[in-house]
């Protein structure tokens, strides 16, 4: 059985995924390859190359919105199929780069992680898609996995409104003088070991410096006593 639940789960920061590049990134305790295609989607694979098991995201490239195998150039597209193999008319059925479901939203990339490459059986929070909601990261830490468990109990039982959306996404709601608004908090296994975690809050755009400013600070007051109660 899957040391990690199924489900969604923060992938990394929109900002770090620029356009055309091939990215190693590692979580769950696996490499992962991933770009930012022309049209902006961000794709997301497993970072071996089902032809002969080359690590892609040493020495491979983007080209055309396909990726290049390092080891004998075997391209494949945003869907992962092989599409072009050098000197070779037929392309076999098992040339198929495993990709995994991924969203991007509120400054960040959310990838739907299972062992067995399934597909989402539910979306992520729909106000992480919010036009009129922007979001804001105020904390990110390394901490230790088995604090995973505490983290998921909070969200069940403490003086904390937590709630648990998914296995990586917590929400809670939270409230100053001037709104209620929303703080995100992300719990992503970088193995069996390490767990990242990262604070964000929603910020309304509507709002006037001042106010923003206020829900930041409201916002970094929760997550330190909420961090005092896990750490
Ligand atoms: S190992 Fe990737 S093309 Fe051969």
């Amino acid at each position: 059985m899957s040391k990690y639940p199924i489900g969604w789960y923060k992938f990394e920061e929109s900002k770090k995924i620029k356009k055309g590049k091939l990215y190693t990134i590692n979580r769950f305790g696996k490499a992962f390859v991933c770009f930012r295609s022309s049209d902006e989607s961000v794709h997301i694979y497993d970072a071996y190359c089902p032809h002969l098991g080359a690590h892609l995201g040493v020495g491979g490239k983007i080209e055309k919105d396909k990726i290049v195998c390092p080891f004998h150039g075997w391209k494949y597209n945003t869907a992962g199929e092989c599409v072009e193999i050098p000197y070779c008319k037929s392309i076999p059925k098992r040339a198929q780069l495993q990709s995994y479901p991924s969203v991007e939203a509120a400054r960040g990339i959310y990838v739907y992680f299972s062992e067995d490459f399934r597909k989402p059986e539910e979306s992520i929070p729909a106000f992480l898609q919010k036009p009129d909601l922007d979001f804001r990261q105020l904390d990110s830490l390394q901490i230790d996995w088995n604090k995973y468990e505490k983290l998921s109990e909070i969200a069940v039982n403490s003086k904390f409104p937590i709630q648990a959306k998914g296995p990586g996404l917590f929400i809670s709601q939270e409230s100053n003088s001037f709104k209620d608004f929303q703080m995100i908090i992300s719990g992503t296994p970088l193995n069996d070991q390490v767990l990242d975690l990262t604070f964000s809050c929603s910020i309304d755009r509507n709002l006037n410096p001042f106010q923003k400013m206020k829900f930041k600070s409201t916002a970094k007051n929760q997550v330190e006593k909420i961090l005092q109660h896990l750490l």
